[in-house]
């Protein structure tokens, strides 16, 4: 039998859509399967997106309520959560029908129902109602993403016991919201939870948040959370939550002993961290092989171990970020149609889009102590940046860390409003080999909060001008 397909996608989040569009764009007769009724994958239907819009409204009150009066505006904001809620999923709706849109410009063949791998060259469409239906391909990209992690002995229901995809759409604000793991969910949605009035509690079992991420970044924003009313227990885990009339009691005690203690709660958002999801695929039938943590195994190109399948985003190994996920796509896309697809992994922005918003690219100075690299380091605060006096978004600063001998930049670290749009003049930078002095050289327009990350590489490279 011909081959009907010269690429079926499995999944069809950042990494799946985009791998499909730019193989169409390639002229690789591509299909999609999905088992979800909207396309866009986690991100667009329950995660980046409506995160945002809600990160975004619930941040307009806040500054509504608190920020406003010393500007001289005053207003007395009343919230409105069914309308919060509807604008999010306006938003998650044109996002995903965007999608829907594209797949149709590009002819890409739309399956619905779970995929399943038969073999290489052969996928299962088996959708909710009806009989199953077989499609023939010369390759196979698994892009079926990850889903949250369960916390043992702890079920959630997504009502009053929620991961991410529950806490986007609580009915009422929780007057007590216990949150589990201070990572990048637990920290944006503990956040807006806050921002509309709740009491928020974050237990993470470490002995600080956002791991991963530079020490001295994930100090400062601790301190920042911490001055807007989140509380932080560290160090500690949760051992059990019951369910009482009144509502929730969680078991909660310090990781390296000492007295157990009960939190009340009326929701509760478990964010210990995704896992690849992979349930349906048929990977041990089809002998493709997993990594030591459940991960779908890849070698180079992207390749599994069976010929002609392929895996990407966040059911491989490497951050789980939406923008990681699309690039692999367009990269292994371009890799079938016989390019040279490729992803430069040391150039990965991360953003925590709180308020102030985390951003970093490139190397912490952990990593770089660890790796035995000498770096200098160049820190410049918004408290002295002009244009965040004027807009009162003086918390944070920038830290940019270029090698002692080359000047070669290798990491950027930002605290501070808008820090997600800042980091990328950084990270082009980085992807061209940049040094500390060029980006001190280049003129930056004023004012703008930009300006601080030309004066933090003025500092690393040799003397900022405004501290
Ligand atoms: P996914 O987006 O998970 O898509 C996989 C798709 O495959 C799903 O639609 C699923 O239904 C489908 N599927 C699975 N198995 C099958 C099967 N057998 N057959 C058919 N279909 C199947 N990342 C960022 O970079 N920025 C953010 O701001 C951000 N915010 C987030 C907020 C939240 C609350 C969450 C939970 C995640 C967030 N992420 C963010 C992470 C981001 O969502 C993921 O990294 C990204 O979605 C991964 O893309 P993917 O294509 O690998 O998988
Ligand atoms: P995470 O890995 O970022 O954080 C999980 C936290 O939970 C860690 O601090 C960990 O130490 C802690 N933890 C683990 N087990 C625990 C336990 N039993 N008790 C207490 N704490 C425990 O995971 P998170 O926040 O769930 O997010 C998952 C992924 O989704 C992230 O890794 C990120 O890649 C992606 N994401 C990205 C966003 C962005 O880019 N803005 C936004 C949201 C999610």
């Amino acid at each position: 039998m011909p081959d009907t397909y010269d690429l079926i996608v499995i999944g069809s989040g950042p990494g799946g859509y985009v791998c499909a569009i730019r193989a169409a764009q390639l002229g690789l007769k591509t299909a999609v399967v999905e088992k979800r009724p909207t396309f866009g994958g986690t991100c667009l239907n329950v995660g980046c997106i409506p995160s945002k819009a809600l990160l975004h409204t619930s941040e307009m009150f806040e500054q509504a309520a608190h920020g406003f009066a010393d500007f001289g505006i005053k207003v007395k904001p009343e919230l409105d959560l069914e309308a919060m809620l509807a604008h999010k999923d306006k938003t998650v709706k044109a996002n995903v029908d965007g999608v829907a849109y594209l797949f149709k410009k590009n002819k890409i063949d739309t399956f619905e129902g779970v995929g399943r791998i038969v073999q290489a060259g052969e996928v299962e469409v088996r959708p909710e109602k009806g009989e199953a239906t077989r499609l023939s391909t010369k390759a196979i990209v698994i892009a079926t993403g990850s889903e949250s992690a369960p916390l043992p002995g702890v079920e959630v229901d997504e009502k009053k016991i929620v991961s991410s995809t529950g806490a986007l759409k609580l009915g009422k604000v929780p007057e007590k919201l216990v949150v589990v793991g201070a990572g990048i969910i637990g920290l944006e949605l503990g956040s807006v939870w806050r921002r509309l009035g709740a009491k928020v509690t974050v237990v993470e079992f470490l002995d600080r948040i956002l791991p991963g991420m530079d020490g001295e970044v994930a100090k400062q924003a601790q301190r920042l959370f911490k001055k807007q009313g989140i509380d932080f227990r560290l160090g500690t885990k949760v051992t059990g939550v019951e369910t009482e009339k009144k509502g929730l009691r969680v078991s909660v005690e310090p990781v390296k002993g000492g007295d157990a203690e009960k939190l009340d709660a009326d929701i509760v958002l478990v964010a210990i961290g995704r896992r690849p999801y992979t349930a349906g695929l048929g990977l041990e039938e089809a002998g493709v092989a997993l990594d030591e943590r459940g991960r779908v195994a890849t070698a180079k190109d992207y390749k599994t171990n069976v010929e002609g399948i392929y895996a990407i985003g966040d059911a491989i190994a490497g951050p789980m970020l939406a923008h990681k996920a699309e690039d692999e796509g367009t990269a292994v896309a371009e890799i079938l149609a016989g390019q040279k697809g490729h992803v430069n992994y040391e150039v990965i922005p991360s953003v925590v889009y709180t308020e102030p918003e985390i951003a970093v690219v490139g190397r912490s100075e952990e990593d770089l102590k660890e790796a035995g690299i000498a770096y200098r380091s160049g820190k410049f605060p918004f408290s002295a940046n002009g244009r965040a006096r004027a807009m009162n978004a003086t918390d944070g600063f920038v830290k940019v860390l270029a090698d002692e001998k080359t000047d070669q930049v290798l990491g950027v670290h930002i605290v501070g409003r808008g820090a997600g749009e800042m980091i990328h003049e950084a990270a082009v930078l980085m992807e061209f080999s940049g040094a500390a002095e060029d980006l001190a050289r280049t003129c930056h327009a004023h004012p703008t909060m930009s300006e601080a990350v030309r004066e933090a590489a003025m500092a690393a490279w040799f003397k900022p001008i405004h501290i």
